[in-house]
């Protein structure tokens, strides 16, 4: 993990809600997708962990979603502003166990990890396909970024605006898949290990105090005993989590 200063290269919203920021710095501590930063943000108490969408060696991409003032005030920076990060916090995905054909599964702003996720696949030449949930048609975005990877695409939005009308879950039966990544919200995670047909790997969502183990704020009970999402997560291998009903 590094602290570091980065700069604001483009903030702009690419959904309802949902902004794509691009920042320039050293990225020297990330290493896998699904490993997330923490950002300060002036006025706030607790850094604002997010997701790392995508990067390489002179910048990352962060996509975000607007929930709050901290992300809200996050979102009114303009390019220029330099915000303060740790970097390279937790363990990303691990696409070892993948076999050819992966098949990722993402809902709203749980999507983003697995655009650099379907990049380092797809770079290893598996076959892989993308099944995204959404709610509307506003609140789509990546599909098309997905799609010029090279990934087969799927969408699902529950009131049927555009694909599949339903859930992931709805969609998920009619695709064949070797192993599953996935990242979004915990009832859709929840109804995933019910249906998933393989093993595979999920991100969770927590809300983070420090972002590097020293708070225990993030602590759950694993087949393993008690683990933090921040530092032996955010993902987790499906043989290791215990779904609380
Ligand atoms: Fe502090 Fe995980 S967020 S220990």
């Amino acid at each position: 993990m590094t602290e570091g200063k980065y700069e604001i290269i483009e903030n702009t919203k690419i959904a309802a809600d949902v902004f794509k920021m691009h920042l320039s710095g050293d990225t020297s501590a990330l290493t896998r997708p699904g490993q997330f930063v923490n950002i300060k943000i002036t006025g706030y108490f607790l850094r604002r962990p997010i997701s790392v969408c995508d990067y390489d060696g002179t910048g990352m991409t962060l996509i975000y979603k607007t929930v709050g003032g901290g992300t809200e005030k996050l979102s009114e920076m303009p390019a220029g502003h330099t915000l303060d990060l740790l970097v390279g916090l937790g363990n990303g995905y691990d696409t070892s166990r993948s076999s050819s054909a992966p098949l990722l599964i993402g809902g709203g702003v749980g999507v983003p990890p697995l655009y650099g996720l379907a990049k380092l696949l797809l770079s290893e030449g598996k076959k892989v396909t993308v099944l995204l949930g959404f709610n509307r048609k506003e609140e789509i975005f990546l599909d098309d970024d997905f799609r010029k990877l090279g990934a087969e695409v799927h969408i699902t939005t529950a009131d049927g605006s555009v694909g599949t009308k339903g859930f992931v879950t709805d969609a998920m039966n009619g695709i064949s898949y070797t192993y599953f990544y996935t990242c979004g919200p915990m009832p859709m995670m929840r109804a995933i290990a019910k249906c998933a047909k393989t093993q595979g790997q999920y991100s969770f969502e927590e809300r983070m105090g420090c972002g590097f183990g020293a708070c225990m704020g993030c602590s759950c009970k694993t087949m393993f005993g008690t683990k933090k999402v921040c530092t032996d997560g955010p993902v987790f291998e499906s043989e290791e989590i215990i779904w609380q009903t």
